[in-house]
């Protein structure tokens, strides 16, 4: 049997679109604990990919004027190319529309259909498309997805169940057994609940819809596309396919998922497996979410960050630093990029650009450029201490999964190195010719401290570790993460100062968009009354949205066009974090018909769209009923 492996996933993203730093977020963080482990030497299988089946991704195809297969493969492009960007070490790179992978989801299916937990029924419910979720009506909220808040589509087919009642029992025992299965544990605690108000059996397949992998025997329906998806994990390790390769790689490590998803992880998953007789992942770790404003950063809703242009404004390891640094791993964060720069400018630029810099001169200056030899002894062992520190803290908090308490702890031993100069003060010991030894020792120390900072920094940030030891003087690159230990530097190395490791950044948003279609209006006092006949003089109509698409380079801006009953009209409208263009199209809205045009992002806007809005959230008003559009509201 080959050697044990350490296994760690990523979900398999849809390709339906570019991904955005909330992908990178969790890809990033999933690198830094595959890099992490790698380096202290263990057999690493990091796996990530693509979940290219289902509704969704058939729909924005149809949109696209595309057929799946030739959508997926252009995004998917884009979605490697973007991990390369990104300098993420996956082993594995799984497409659920690979053979590979097909073959396994089938043989699964076949096996849970002979052991009597697939059984063959009627779906009737409803169904979120954007999440590809079923939801009986009673789990509704206000008629909409209870987990997005989009709208749903009522199913009524034939189709399979998986018996998740079953093995509701044995979760919660398993639950009970593992309190470290899913984390954080506030995770655990909402999925017992979950699984406590009793499990209802899940439909695992689709009538009709032709993108996705066939039932065994039965081609008119496809398979579910989150079991299709699911069972990446195991298509990954060899399942089916390579014995010894899923010896030594089953059962993952760690899982991360978003928290959205953890239930899909956290109760079908392991249920699939406990069917499979299979062990289950040690670690499923839901983290939180980058929100823009106060609402999630999402494909559908279209409000995203383009990874790829903030590697080429920032470069690569001061948006990885960001991505690590900026919000504890398992909550939600705000992203802004005020905050990266400011990460930049602060953490990266000042701080460890300082340190290396001032230490390098130093050594040039008062020691000709050699790092000076080390006298154990000479010198209180102070910064000797914060390293060994720094190490335990992140190896603890790497294990715990708590990334961004791993880069917290590097960056208090960049603080305690840059404070140690300034407590020594190396340029008033090099004008007594007494205190030589001293300052040899605290040069020394410096130079050391840096040296263990490019190990630690090494499973993190991708340049920057070679960058600091060329600097150093240090040729070999970074290469166990036993070299945190101290004392390897060697006297008599020569230092090599180089350019600023971290070019500061300047910070100037751009002017926000005059306001158009206000999305939150500041509460107005109550207006004035008004007469019947000054009502009349709006002219509000009943329109069909017929498309939507976003307005590039503007956040919050959709560009509509909207029926009016014999006439389409073009609608800007700011409400681009509340609704993606998926959400609008076909449905009726009431319009400002009489509006006067207004030119907004060079699109001119020949109307207004009416929505209620309160404390940040905000409903598009239509009609109760259908109702041809151009009908006239009053
Ligand atoms: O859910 N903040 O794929 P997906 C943080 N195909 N992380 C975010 C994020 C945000 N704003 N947005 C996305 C799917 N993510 C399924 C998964 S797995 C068998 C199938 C990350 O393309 C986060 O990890 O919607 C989230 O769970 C994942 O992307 C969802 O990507
Ligand atoms: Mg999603």
């Amino acid at each position: 049997m080959g050697r044990a492996r350490w296994y760690i996933t990523t979900p398999i993203y849809y390709p339906s679109d570019n991904l955005h730093i909330g992908h990178a977020y969790t890809t990033v963080a999933a690198d830094a604990f595959a890099r992490y482990h790698r380096l202290r030497g263990e057999a690493v299988w990091f796996v990530t990919g693509t979940d290219e089946h289902g509704q969704k991704i058939a729909r924005q195809a149809a949109q696209r004027g595309q057929t799946p297969a030739a959508m997926v493969e252009e995004i998917v492009a884009g979605i490697r190319s973007l991990w390369a960007t990104l300098g993420i070490s996956y082993d594995d790179f799984i497409r659920t529309t690979e053979p590979r992978h097909a073959r396994v989801v089938q043989a699964v299916f076949q096996r849970l259909m002979d052991q009597g937990d697939i059984y063959r029924g009627e779906y009737e419910g409803w169904y979120c498309v954007p999440d590809e979720t079923f939801w009986p009506e009673s789990k509704l909220v206000e008629g909409r997805c209870p987990d997005c808040g989009r709208p749903v589509e009522r199913v009524r087919e034939d189709s399979y169940f998986l018996r998740l009642s079953r093995y509701a029992d044995r979760l919660l025992a398993y639950y009970a057994e593992h309190p470290d299965f899913v984390q954080p544990a506030s995770r655990l605690h909402e999925m017992e609940s979950f699984v406590r108000a009793g499990l209802e059996d899940l439909s695992v397949s689709r009538k009709g819809l032709s993108w996705g992998i066939p039932v065994p025997g039965d081609p008119e329906h496809t398979i579910y596309v989150w079991f299709d998806a699911l069972l990446n994990y195991l298509t990954a390790a060899g399942y089916l396919a390579d014995e010894e390769r899923l010896a030594a790689t089953w059962p993952p490590d760690v899982q991360l998922v978003g928290k959205e998803i953890v239930r899909f992880h956290a109760v079908i998953w392991p249920i699939i497996l406990m069917a499979l007789d299979l062990p289950l992942p040690k670690r499923v770790f839901g983290h939180g979410w980058l929100l823009l404003g106060d609402t999630k950063m999402s494909k559908s809703r279209g409000n995203v960050v383009d990874p790829v242009e903030l590697v080429r404004k920032y470069g690569l390891d001061p948006v990885r630093y960001y991505l690590l640094r900026e919000v504890p791993f398992g909550a939600d964060g705000s992203y802004t990029e005020e905050a990266l720069v400011l990460r930049t400018n602060v953490d990266l630029a000042n701080d460890l650009g300082n340190l290396l810099h001032r230490t390098v001169a130093m050594i040039g200056r008062f020691n000709g450029g050699l790092v000076p030899p080390y006298r154990p002894g000479v010198e209180a062992p102070s910064l000797r201490q914060a390293c060994a520190e720094a190490v335990r803290e992140v190896e603890a908090a790497m294990e715990q999964l708590e990334v961004s308490r791993a880069m917290i702890a590097i960056g208090q031993l960049v603080r305690a190195a840059n404070k140690y100069i300034e407590e020594r003060q190396p340029w008033n010991l090099y004008r007594e010719p007494q205190d030589r030894e001293l300052l040899d020792d605290v040069l020394y120390n410096l130079a050391e401290t840096l040296r263990i900072l490019s190990v630690l920094l090494t499973p993190f940030l991708v340049e920057t570790p070679e960058r600091i030891r060329r600097q150093l003087g240090i040729r070999e690159p970074v290469r166990h993460w036993e070299e945190t230990a101290w004392g390897r530097t060697l006297a008599g190395t020569p230092v090599e100062p180089g350019p600023p490791l971290f070019p500061r950044r300047e910070w100037n948003p751009e002017p926000e968009p005059a306001p158009t279609t206000p999305v939150e209006p500041a509460e107005p006092a109550a207006p004035p009354r008004i007469s019947i006949q000054d009502f009349s003089r709006i002219d509000l109509r009943v329109g069909r949205v017929e498309a939507a698409e976003v307005v590039p380079g503007a956040d919050r801006l959709l560009k509509l066009r909207i029926d009016l009953g014999g006439e389409v009209r073009t609608v800007v409208s700011g409400i681009r974090s509340h609704y993606g263009p998926d959400d609008l199209v076909g449905r009726h809205v009431v319009v400002v018909a009489n509006l006067e045009p207004a030119r907004i992002r060079g699109i001119v806007s020949e109307g207004m769209i009416l929505a209620a809005s309160d404390d940040g959230r905000l409903t598009l008003v239509g009609p109760w009923d259908a109702i041809p559009p151009g009908a006239r509201v009053r």
